[in-house]
C-alpha cells in the first residue's frame, strides 16, 4: 500500500470508530448525562408514580421557611411512604432537580407565583428545594400578604408569591364586596417579572361565610350570583386578554399551574364510603384517574387555546389526581381535614421538577 493509501485507510478507520468511542464515553457518563438538561421530546405529564429510595429531595425539618399548613411531619404524620414516590414519564426521564444550576441559570431574575393558597403551596416547596441544595445561602425575606418575596442572596434570585384568589379584582364598594369579572388591576405589578406562574380555581365554588364577595359585576351589570363555571371562564378570559394586551412574552415567560385536584370522594378510587383522604397512604396505581380530567381543566384549556401569546400549561392535574395519599389530611397544625393542599416535602416538589424541566429546556 502506498503511504497515501495508508493515510486514507486510517482516516476511514478513525471515522468509523468515532461514533463507537462517543457511545462508550456516553455510557460511562450515563448517570451524569441523565442529570444534564436535555430537550425532552416527550409528554412529561404522561406516566406513573414509582418508588424511589432517593426521595424526598430534602428533609422538611431542615427547611426553615415552611408554613404549618404544609408541614405534615411536624404535625405527626406517621406514614412516610408518600415522600418516596418519583414521577416517571412514560417516554423519557426528568432531569434531577439541581438548585445550584437553577440559581445560576436564573441569576438576577424574579419568579412570581400568582394565585390562591395552591400557589403558596408550590412556592413554599420551591423555596425548600433551593434551600436544601444551598443551605448556607442567606434568604432575605420582604413583605407580607399579598406579596411575599424571598431573595436568595449572591444569586439575586427572588421567589415571590402574590396572593390573588381570583386573579380578577374584588373591590369594596358601598353595596359590599364586588367580584369584578372584567377587571384586573394588579397586572402592573406582575407584567415585568421574568417568570410568572398563575393559578386560580379553588375559590370559584366557595359559598356561604367563606365566599369573599357579595356581588358579581360584569360591565355595568351587578348580580347576586351566577353559574360558577361560567364566572370562572369569564374571569380567566379577562386574564387571558390581559396577557395578550399587556405582557411582553419575549421578556416574560408565562405559565399556568393546572387545576389541582381534591380528594373528598372515595367513589373516585373505588371506596364509595370514604369521604376524605385521612386513611390514604398510597398513590393510585397506573396512569389514569377514574373521573378523567375535571370540567375546570377543560375550561382552562379552552381559554388557554384562545391566547395568541405563548402560555405554557404546567399540566399537573392527572398526576396529582393519582396522589390521594399526598394531602396533609389532619396533620396540618389545625383542627380541620385538608384534602386540598399538599404536604411539603411531597407532591408539589414534583410540580417544581416539572417547572424546572420546562424552564431549562
Ligand atoms: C394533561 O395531561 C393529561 C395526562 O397526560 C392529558 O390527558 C391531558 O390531555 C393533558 N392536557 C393538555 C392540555 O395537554
Ligand atoms: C424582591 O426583592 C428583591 C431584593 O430586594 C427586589 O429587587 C425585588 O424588586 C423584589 N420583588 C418584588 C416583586 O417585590
Ligand atoms: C400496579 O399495576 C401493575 C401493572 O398493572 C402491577 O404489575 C402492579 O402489581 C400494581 N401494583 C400495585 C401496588 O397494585
Amino acid at each position: 500500500m502506498s503511504v497515501e493509501m495508508r493515510k486514507i485507510v486510517w482516516i476511514i478507520v478513525a471515522i468509523c470508530l468515532s461514533p463507537w468511542l462517543c457511545l462508550a464515553i456516553n455510557a460511562t457518563n450515563m448517570k451524569k448525562w441523565r442529570r444534564t438538561p436535555q430537550k425532552l421530546n416527550c409528554n412529561i405529564y404522561e406516566g406513573k408514580w414509582v418508588w424511589d429510595d432517593s426521595y424526598p429531595l430534602y428533609d422538611s425539618s431542615t427547611c426553615p421557611h415552611i408554613r404549618k399548613e404544609f408541614d405534615c411531619l411536624r404535625y405527626g404524620r406517621p406514614d412516610h411512604q408518600y415522600l418516596k414516590y418519583r414521577w416517571q414519564p412514560q417516554n423519557c426521564d426528568l432531569p434531577r432537580f439541581d438548585g445550584k444550576s437553577f440559581l445560576t441559570k436564573f441569576k438576577g431574575k424574579q419568579i412570581m407565583f400568582i394565585g390562591d393558597s395552591v400557589s403558596l403551596n408550590q412556592w413554599q416547596s420551591l423555596v425548600c428545594m433551593l434551600h436544601s441544595d444551598v443551605p448556607q445561602l442567606e434568604i432575605v425575606e420582604h413583605g407580607s400578604d399579598p406579596i411575599t418575596n424571598y431573595t436568595f442572596q449572591d444569586y439575586g434570585v427572588s421567589l415571590v408569591v402574590f396572593h390573588s384568589t381570583y386573579l380578577v379584582d374584588i373591590v369594596e364598594e358601598p353595596i359590599g364586596r364586588v367580584l369584578k369579572l372584567d377587571s384586573l388591576e394588579n397586572g402592573d405589578m406582575w407584567k415585568n417579572i421574568d417568570i410568572l406562574v398563575f393559578n386560580t380555581w379553588l375559590w370559584w365554588y366557595r359559598r356561604g361565610p367563606k365566599q369573599p364577595w357579595d356581588y358579581i359585576q360584569i360591565g355595568a351589570n351587578i348580580f347576586k350570583d351566577m353559574d360558577r363555571m361560567e364566572a370562572f371562564q369569564m374571569g380567566l378570559t379577562t386574564w387571558a386578554n390581559w396577557i395578550d394586551a399587556e405582557v411582553d412574552t419575549t421578556k416574560t415567560k408565562v405559565l399556568f399551574q393546572g387545576i389541582s385536584p381534591q380528594h373528598y370522594n372515595g367513589a373516585e378510587w373505588n371506596e364509595p364510603e370514604v369521604r376524605n383522604c385521612a386513611k390514604e397512604t398510597q398513590p393510585i396505581n397506573g396512569s389514569t384517574y377514574s373521573t378523567g380530567l375535571p370540567l375546570a381543566s377543560h375550561v382552562l384549556q379552552d381559554v388557554l387555546n384562545k391566547i395568541t401569546k405563548p402560555v405554557y400549561l404546567l399540566n399537573i392535574t392527572t398526576l396529582s389526581q393519582l396522589r390521594k395519599d399526598a394531602h396533609p389530611s389532619s396533620y396540618n397544625g389545625f383542627m380541620g381535614m385538608d384534602c386540598t393542599h399538599w404536604c411539603v416535602a411531597g407532591l408539589t416538589d414534583t410540580w417544581n421538577e416539572l417547572l424546572y424541566t420546562e424552564l431549562i429546556s
